[in-house]
């Protein structure tokens, strides 16, 4: 099994097995390793990706932990490393360098309720937990999805959320900030949902992934029905060059991102995210 543990600089070339677009500037690329070497990772962490000639940047884990050979990123294209990596289609070559970070606080979660608040992309680095989550279904109480995006058509994978909502043992509520096309769900802002979902505060685990706003009102709108700060976790997202605690590009407060995060405890957070611009 591949470690990055014995050079975490070093990347490795993969190639692309498979592309799927899932929204207007966004598509999953499924990647193969050499020799179809496993990448073991946890739910919630990332790689370095590298788009040859063009730059390196980091992308969660989207597939599922248990299937370390399907190593999967869900990517929007933003600027000129994300855009590159997006066009590569199958059988194209890129770099990986990971895993790396810390990953959602899945054995916490254990013998609890599980709210998981998802704006935007941020369902893709969700969504190893989700597997997670359901592929050991009893250890977990109630567990609820609250998902938000801008318009029906950039809902993140559909079919999923649809089969998702069918179990029957995973409460799905999806809302959308504006529509003209027909739509049956919520429209508002996906904090507007946390109030009205059912959970019990005092053994619930929150994990919000999403534009750095959402997640603070997430947390406050958490914080407001009786969840402790301790009990809330954030992914960050911050600018990346080495991705391994070296060069600070993603410093934050006190904290590296690519260190001590992306996954991190609301109580560490809470004071540096309300400084502005930082
Ligand atoms: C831990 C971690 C996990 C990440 N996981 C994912 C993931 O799963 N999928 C994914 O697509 N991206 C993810 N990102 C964000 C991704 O790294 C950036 O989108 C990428 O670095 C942009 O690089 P670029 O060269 O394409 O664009 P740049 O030239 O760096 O940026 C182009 C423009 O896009 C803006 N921009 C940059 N990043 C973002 C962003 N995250 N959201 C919106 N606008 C942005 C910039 O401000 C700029 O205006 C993650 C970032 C981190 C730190
Ligand atoms: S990216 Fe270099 S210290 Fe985090």
């Amino acid at each position: 099994m591949y470690s990055p543990a014995a050079d975490p600089m070093c990347p490795r070339v993969v190639r692309v097995r498979r592309r799927r677009r899932d929204g207007p500037d966004v598509w999953t690329l499924e990647l193969e390793g050499h020799r179809d070497e496993p990448i073991a990772f946890e739910a919630g962490q990332f790689n370095m990706l590298t788009a040859f000639g063009i730059g390196e940047v980091p992308v969660s884990f989207s597939g599922d932990p248990a299937h370390p050979r399907r190593i999967v990123h869900t990517i929007r294209a933003v600027g000129p490393v994300s855009s590159a990596l997006t066009r590569l289609g199958p059988g194209a070559s890129l770099a990986i360098r990971g895993p790396l970070g810390t990953g959602w606080p899945m054995s916490e979660a254990s013998g609890r309720d599980v709210v998981l608040v998802a704006g935007g992309l941020g369902l893709a680095p969700l969504r190893p937990a989700i597997y997670r989550l359901l592929s050991e279904r009893a250890r977990y109480g109630r567990i609820t999805l609250l998902y938000g995006t801008r318009s029906p058509k950039e809902i993140l994978f559909r079919r999923e959320l649809d089969a998702w909502r069918k179990r029957g043992d995973l409460a799905v509520e999806v809302t959308v900030d504006h529509t003209v096309e027909p739509w049956q769900g919520h429209v508002g802002v996906v904090t507007g949902l946390i109030a009205h979902a059912r959970f019990d505060p005092s053994r619930t685990l929150a994990l919000v992934c999403g534009p750095e706003i959402m997640m603070r009102f997430a947390a406050d709108a958490l914080a407001a029905c009786g969840l402790a700060h301790g009990a809330i976790y954030l992914s960050m997202e911050r600018n990346m060059k080495c991705g391994i605690g070296l060069c600070g590009h993603c410093q934050f407060g006190g904290l590296l991102v690519c260190r001590d995060g992306p996954v991190l405890r609301y109580d560490r957070l809470a004071a540096t995210l309300r400084v502005r611009e930082l």
